[in-house]
């Protein structure tokens, strides 16, 4: 990989909380500096500090992902990536005979648009051997009570496709990782009832930690996995595996 102050280059996207603070820190860990990108300043501030305090190299940037010059301007303004982790995306819950146009494109602006917008200005310069993961979510595959975030994510996942073989010639590798259910404050969002219908699908009888997706993002962006690419990995407790989606 490509040095960049004798250490190679991170970027995590929605890197303030949930699983993207996780991978934030499990990246410093493994020896990346790691560029933290939310739109929420004080908490990516706060958490940025907090890393740095432990002796991890960490900074942050605060945007909106959907403001696409300032997303350009960003990437431009730092040195190539490699490997960079789109992570930040939104999720809220609508009948199916309710959810509207507009929270179509809200969905789409942040879990898609704002992904494509962020990888084709990093393509442009991230050296052969990057590594790039997109955070779908294991809903892709079909549920119940929000359809826009579904076909969002498998949208997701047909760009995660379509880049991975864009760039196989350089030898940049995309995957994507399906989290399950997964306790972060992104769950905010359930009322109780939804939260114990979805708990009740879990084969595991539980959500899963942020850490489980560091983990895995750790896994896909290292220089052990040079034959994997196109992928959708699931970190669900097994949900995938059968059963009907809530
Ligand atoms: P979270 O809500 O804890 O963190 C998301 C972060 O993204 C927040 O810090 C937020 O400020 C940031 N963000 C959102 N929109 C942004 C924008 N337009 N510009 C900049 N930053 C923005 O969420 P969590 O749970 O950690 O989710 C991370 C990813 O995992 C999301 O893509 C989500 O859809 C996906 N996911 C989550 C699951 C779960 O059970 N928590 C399950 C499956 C997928």
């Amino acid at each position: 990989m490509t040095q960049h102050n004798t250490k190679p280059l991170a970027l995590v996207t929605g890197g303030a909380s949930g699983m993207g603070l996780a991978t934030v820190g499990r990246l410093a860990h493994d020896g990346f500096a790691v560029v933290l990108v939310d739109r929420d300043g004080k908490l990516a501030e706060t958490e940025t500090a907090r890393l740095k305090a432990q002796g991890l190299d960490v900074r942050c940037h605060v945007l909106d992902l959907t403001d696409e010059a300032a997303v350009r301007a960003l990437i431009q303004s730092l040195p190539p990536l490699n490997a960079l982790v789109n992570n930040a995306g939104i999720f809220d819950e609508r009948k199916f005979l309710d959810v509207s146009n507009t929270d179509f494109r809200r969905a789409y602006e942040i879990n898609l648009i704002a992904v494509a917008t962020l990888t084709q200005e990093v393509a442009k310069t991230m050296p052969n051997g990057g590594r790039i993961v997109n955070i779908a979510s294991r809903a892709y595959l079909g549920a119940k009570n929000h359809p826009h975030y579904v076909a969002s994510k498998a949208a997701l996942v047909g760009y995660t496709r379509a880049s991975a073989m864009e760039l196989a010639a350089r030898n940049i590798l995309v995957n994507a990782i399906a989290p399950g259910l997964i306790d972060t404050p992104l769950l905010r969002n359930l009322t109780p009832e939804r939260m114990a219908a979805q708990l009740a699908l879990q084969p595991t009888g539980k959500a899963g930690r942020p850490e489980d997706v560091a983990h895995a993002v750790s896994f896909l962006v290292s220089a052990q996995t040079d034959f994997i690419t196109g992928q959708v990995i699931f970190v669900d407790g097994g949900k995938s595996l059968g059963g009907s989606g809530a």
